[in-house]
C-alpha cells in the first residue's frame, strides 16, 4: 500500500440553506466535509487542527485500527480532545477493509456538522464481487438545523425531555423538504441532484449520518441491489426500499431504466421511530436526474416534480418491514470472503439496552417522561459517565485510579419481563465509568435486549474496533433456552453497527483480537448523551503486534 496524506482544517464556515445563512463547524470549509479515499493496504495519514473555539477529536467509523487504537478517535475513550490551537494526526493502515465508511467528530454533538465519506477501494488487482459499476456515486443522509448544534444539544440535556427535532433531512448536505416556507416550491440549487445516464449500472454508497433518526430510503421507479453493508460484502438481494440505521453504511447497485419515461425521479427518505418523544416526521427528497438529450437540464426549478411523484416508503413505526430487511442480510461467504464465526463462545454478556429516568435536580424542572423526571439511557442500568481523562490513556500507563472501573455489572437474563410491563427495580441509573475487561482473543458472544421501561425502541449499537457477526435477533424477551438454537452460524451478516430490535433482541458475536479500549454505544447521539454507552478492555496478547503499542508523541493532554 502507499500513504495518503490529508490535512483536516476544523474551522467555521457560513453556509446557506433554506434561506438562512449560518456559520458552522466544518472540515476544510465543506459540509460535508471531504471524502478520504484510499485502498485496502494503504496507510492513512490525516492532521487534523483545530481552529474552533470547541474542543473537537475525529473518529473514522468502521476501520478496524489494528495496532493503532490510539487514532480511534472518541474523546475520553483513546484520547483527549484536540484543543482550540492544537493538532493531532491520525495514522492507521487498512487491514482487511474495503467499502464505505465514514468519519466523524466524536466529542459532544459535533458529528452534525463534522462529518464525510471513508471509501476503501479494493486493492489494485482486485475486483468487486460483482459487475463492475459504469459510475461510483456518495450519498450521506444528515440532518439540518437552523440553530447551532451546541445549542441543540445543551437544549436537549438542560430539558430533560427529548431535543428539539432537526429542521430537515439532508442529502450532501442539502435540505430535502419539496417545499419550505421560505421559498414555496425550491429551486434546484438547494436540492441535491444525483445525475445518471440511461441503460447504466451505478454504485451507490449510501451512509447514515442522521444525528437521531433511523432513516428509510427509496427511488420512484427504480429498484436496488443490496451488495455490501457497512463494509463487508453481502449475498445480494433487491429491494425498492432500505432501511439505514445512523451509522451503518449500504452500497446498492443501481440499473438505470434504458428508455425513461421521465427525465426526473424522486428519491426520498423518511423515519422510522417507535419510542415515544419528538421526531422529524417529514420526507425528504432529491432529484435522480437522467442526463438525456430530451432533457438538457437547463430548468432550474422542481417544475413538474410533486409529492405525488414520492417514491412509497413504509410508516413511521413499519417494525414487521424492518424485521423482514434485516432478515434478508447475509455475509458473501465464500472462498475469497469466507465467514470466521466463532462456533462457541468463551465468554456471554447479556446487556440491556434502553431508556430510563432520573430524578430531576431540586429547583429545576424537567420535561422527561412521567412528569419531572430526566431522560437517561443505559446499558445493564448503567448509564456511563465519561471520565476526565481518556481510559486508554490510563489503562496503558497503569494510573486508572478514579478514571475507570474494571467492573461492568452482569445483569440477569431471565430475571425480568423486559420488554412487558416495566419493572421499577430496572430503572436504576447511575453515572459511574464501568469497563467491560476481557483477555486477548476471546471469543465473545453479547445478548443485546431492549427493554421498555420508558418505551421500546430501536438501539443502533455501533462498536468500535471490530465488526462482528449478527447471529441472531427477535422480537419480546431473548430465550436461553430456545433462542441460540436458531442462530445462524454459517453465513450471518457481518457488521459494524447493527439495530437491536425495538422490543427485541439481537446476537452478535465475535473475536476479541485487538488489544485496546473499544467504546461500544447507541449511534443515536442523543442517547450517547443520556449515558447508553459502555467500554471494552481488551488486554494485550504475547507478540508484539498484538500488544497496545505506545501512544504517539503528539497524543492530546487533557
Ligand atoms: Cu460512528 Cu462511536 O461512532
Amino acid at each position: 500500500g502507499i500513504a495518503r496524506h490529508y490535512k483536516f482544517d476544523i474551522k467555521k464556515q457560513d453556509v446557506t440553506h433554506l434561506c438562512k445563512t449560518k456559520s458552522m463547524i466544518t472540515v476544510n470549509g465543506k459540509f460535508p466535509g471531504p471524502p478520504v479515499v484510499a485502498r485496502e493496504g494503504d496507510q492513512v495519514v490525516v492532521e487534523v487542527v483545530n481552529h474552533v473555539k470547541n474542543n473537537a477529536s475525529i473518529h473514522w467509523h468502521g476501520i478496524r485500527q489494528l495496532g493503532s487504537p490510539w487514532s480511534d478517535g472518541p474523546s475520553y475513550i483513546t484520547q483527549c480532545p484536540i484543543q482550540t490551537g492544537q493538532s493531532y494526526v491520525y495514522n492507521f493502515t487498512i487491514k482487511g477493509q474495503r467499502g464505505t465508511l465514514w468519519w466523524h467528530a466524536h466529542i459532544s454533538w459535533l458529528r452534525a456538522t463534522l462529518y464525510g465519506p471513508l471509501i476503501i477501494l479494493p486493492k489494485k488487482n482486485d475486483c468487486y464481487p460483482f459487475p463492475k459499476p459504469h459510475e461510483e456515486k456518495t450519498i450521506m443522509f444528515g440532518e439540518w438545523w437552523y440553530n447551532d448544534t451546541e445549542a441543540v444539544i445543551s437544549q436537549a440535556l438542560q430539558s430533560g425531555g427529548g431535543p428539539n427535532v432537526s429542521d430537515a433531512y439532508t442529502f450532501n448536505g442539502f435540505p430535502g423538504p419539496l417545499y419550505n416556507s421560505c421559498t414555496g416550491a425550491r429551486g434546484l440549487a438547494d436540492t441535491y441532484r444525483l445525475k445518471v445516464q440511461p441503460g447504466k449500472t451505478y454504485l451507490l454508497r449510501l451512509i447514515n449520518a442522521a444525528l437521531n433518526d433511523d432513516l428509510f430510503f427509496s427511488i420512484a421507479n427504480h429498484t436496488m441491489t443490496v451488495v455490501e453493508a457497512d463494509a463487508l460484502y453481502v449475498k445480494p438481494f433487491e429491494t425498492d426500499i432500505l432501511l439505514i440505521t445512523p451509522g451503518q453504511t449500504t452500497n446498492v447497485l443501481l440499473k438505470t431504466k434504458p428508455n425513461p419515461t421521465q427525465a426526473k425521479y424522486l428519491m426520498a427518505v423518511s423515519p422510522y421511530f417507535t419510542g415515544s418523544g419528538t421526531f422529524d416526521n417529514t420526507t425528504a427528497a432529491a432529484i435522480l436526474e437522467y442526463d438525456t438529450p430530451q432533457n438538457p437540464t437547463s430548468t432550474d426549478t422542481i417544475t413538474g416534480v410533486t409529492a405525488k411523484d414520492l417514491p412509497r416508503l413504509p410508516s413511521v413505526n413499519d417494525t414487521s418491514f424492518v424485521a423482514n430487511f434485516s432478515n434478508k442480510f447475509r455475509s458473501l461467504n465464500n472462498a475469497q470472503f469466507p465467514v470466521d464465526v466463532p462456533q462457541k463462545v468463551d465468554k456471554q454478556f447479556f446487556f440491556t439496552v434502553g431508556l430510563g429516568t432520573n430524578p430531576c435536580p431540586k429547583n429545576q424542572k424537567c420535561q422527561g417522561p412521567n412528569n419531572n423526571t430526566k431522560f437517561a439511557a443505559t446499558v445493564n442500568n448503567i448509564s456511563m459517565a465519561l471520565p476526565s481523562k481518556a481510559i486508554l490513556q490510563s489503562y496503558f500507563f497503569g494510573q486508572n485510579d478514579g478514571i475507570f472501573s474494571a467492573s461492568f455489572p452482569q445483569f440477569p437474563i431471565n430475571e425480568f419481563n423486559y420488554t412487558g410491563t416495566p419493572p421499577n427495580n430496572t430503572n436504576v441509573v447511575n453515572g459511574t465509568t464501568q469497563v467491560m475487561v476481557i483477555p486477548y482473543n476471546t471469543s465473545v458472544e453479547v445478548v443485546m435486549q431492549d427493554t421498555s421501561v420508558v418505551s421500546a425502541e430501536s438501539h443502533p449499537l455501533h462498536l468500535h474496533g471490530y465488526n462482528f457477526y449478527v447471529v441472531g435477533q427477535g422480537y419480546g424477551n431473548f430465550n436461553p433456552n430456545k433462542d441460540p438454537a436458531k442462530y445462524n452460524l454459517v453465513d450471518p451478516v457481518e457488521r459494524n453497527t447493527v439495530a437491536v430490535p425495538s422490543g427485541g433482541w439481537v446476537a452478535i458475536r465475535f473475536r476479541a483480537d485487538n488489544p485496546g479500549v473499544w467504546f461500544m454505544h447507541c449511534h443515536f447521539e442523543v442517547h450517547i448523551s443520556w449515558g447508553l454507552r459502555m467500554a471494552w478492555v481488551v488486554l494485550d496478547g504475547k507478540l508484539p503486534n498484538q500488544k497496545v503499542p505506545p501512544p504517539p508523541a503528539d497524543l492530546p493532554k487533557c
